[in-house]
């Protein structure tokens, strides 16, 4: 992909109705919570629709991947992002591969998996990283980044949040993301801090 496939935004696309193409919930959660200032109608994707394999080599490729051929497919704006956690210990693993690690069947046993590794490691330093992409029909996209540092737990903590939440203490805070609620992950949260560049972009 070239630097001049990033658009920034232009009056030519207006947007009132948006894809959000992800299968994920919590995402899903994350998004509406970040982007209500914008008065956009944010679509689930729809139940017919797949959302296409995870083939990219880096967050970028999986993300514009996830947002233009959803976008492509319904002829409407489509937003996607491709996260993970790259912990130090593990020289930046799972990274691209979070949602697959370990081959693990949920997120409370890929948890554990990340903890074995772990086990008798003093480097806790971990980072999520987040990319975000809103793709048009066109072809044209936007892409905004976000990343958090922050220290993994020895064992889960809180209820809320999806993922690897329960085990991650963002840098400045005692709480693990799942002890936060949505609007008080977004400001320091990856993700949040990307689409934060989305909002301003679009005069949010
Ligand atoms: P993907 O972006 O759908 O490929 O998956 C990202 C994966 O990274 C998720 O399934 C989680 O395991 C992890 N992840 C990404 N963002 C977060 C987050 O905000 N909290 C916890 N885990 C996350």
């Amino acid at each position: 992909m070239t630097q001049e496939t990033y658009l920034p935004h232009d009056a030519e696309h207006r947007i009132d109705r948006v894809v959000v193409a992800t299968s994920n919930p919590g995402k899903v959660r994350e998004f509406a919570e970040a982007l209500a200032s914008l008065g956009w109608q944010l679509e689930p994707l729809p139940k017919d629709v797949e959302m296409p394999e995870e083939t990219g080599s880096s967050y970028q490729e999986n993300a514009s991947l996830k947002a233009c051929t959803i976008a492509a497919r319904l002829g409407l704006p489509a937003l996607a992002d491709d996260s993970g956690l790259e912990v130090d210990a593990l020289d930046g693993q799972p990274g691209i591969y979070s949602a697959r690690f370990g081959n693990c069947a949920n997120d409370t046993e890929r948890n554990t998996y990340l903890l074995d590794k772990l086990r008798d490691q003093s480097d806790r330093r971990a980072h999520f990283h987040s990319v975000v992409i809103l793709a048009y029909p066109d072809g044209d996209l936007e892409c905004y980044e976000g990343t958090v540092s922050g220290t993994l737990l020895e064992g889960p903590r809180g209820q809320d949040g999806f993922g690897y939440d329960p085990l991650f203490v963002p840098d400045g805070d005692t709480r693990t993301f799942a002890e936060m609620s949505v609007e008080e992950k977004r400001p320091v949260s990856h993700r949040g801090l990307a689409l934060k560049q989305l909002l301003e972009a679009h005069g949010g």
